[in-house]
């Protein structure tokens, strides 16, 4: 099951898909091991302790199968437990803040910039402390949106759907009065609501998505490190979870945006 040549990506759950698609578009020579640990999710309500314990075993796990990169898709573990990540692991590791704050600064022209995530993303201050390490004029503001998960996980993503349009006039309001022109959109979650968004906040808002710069930014650190594959003749991506995968498919479908041809299979997290 285990290959060096592969890239791990670990997330709270099945949110993490939404990387890997990006992944898959972006680096198509290489192999993905996905885990998510769907056992345990939602993270982004948690302590910080339990956040780091949490993004340890996902990392060991993946480790364990050799990966020569770690890739923390969840903005919640990579704004409370990316640095701790960053310095004990023995491979490159990137998660999603850096590479997005990046893009987002590059991207904004007024200087406000937006970021929305889980209550424990935007209670760590990631982004924001980044973005004005980058340039401490811009002004930040940030927005906890924890309805948002629940919404996707329900299915409940439709731009014309009214509960939709609702929940996202109600969190991005603020933001939208303060007159920012860049918006990251810093959980796995949040892509899939990208055009509810998009309709609310208007054309002139650049959306930034962490999932593809991410991937953009690994490519980047592979190359560099001259760890890229040019093909890989074992690339079918492989999946763990850590709760049952019976009946997921709908939902990794959904983030994956694609049917989930690969088999799953079960891991017992707790032992890393
Ligand atoms: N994957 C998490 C994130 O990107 C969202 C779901 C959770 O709260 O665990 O922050």
């Amino acid at each position: 099951m285990s290959s060096r040549n592969a890239i791990g990506v670990f997330d709270s759950g099945l949110g993490g898909l939404s990387a890997v698609k990006e992944f898959l578009h972006v680096l198509p020579n290489e192999k993905i091991i996905y885990f998510g640990d769907t056992g345990r999710v939602p993270y982004g309500n948690r302590s910080r302790d339990t956040i780091k314990k949490y993004a340890f075993q996902d990392t060991s796990f993946l480790l364990e199968n050799n990966v020569k990169m770690v890739v923390a898709a969840c903005g919640t573990v990579s704004s409370v437990a990316g640095d701790d990540l960053e310095k004990k692991l023995s491979v490159p590791y990137t998660g999603v803040v850096n590479p997005t704050a990046f893009t987002a600064a590059h991207k904004t022209k007024n200087g406000k910039i937006g970021i929305i995530g889980t209550a424990a993303t935007i209670g760590s201050h990631s982004y924001k402390l980044r973005l004005e390490k980058l340039n401490p004029k811009f002004k930040v503001y940030e927005q906890a949106c924890p309805l948002f998960v629940p919404l996707v996980e329900s299915g409940i993503i439709c731009r014309d759907d009214q509960i939709v349009r609702l929940v996202v006039r109600r969190y991005l309001s603020e933001l939208k009065d303060e007159g920012i022109d860049t918006l990251i959109l810093g959980c796995t979650h949040y892509p899939l609501l990208r055009d509810a968004i998009f309709d609310f906040m208007g054309e002139n808002v650049t959306l930034v998505d962490s999932g593809y710069e991410t991937a953009v930014y690994a490519a980047k650190i592979l190359k560099e490190q001259n760890l890229l594959n040019d093909d890989c003749a074992q690339k079918n991506p492989e999946f763990y979870v850590s709760d049952t995968p019976d009946g997921f498919e709908s939902v990794a479908g959904l983030f994956l945006g694609r049917d989930m041809e690969h088999r799953v299979t079960q891991i017992d997290i707790e032992q890393y």
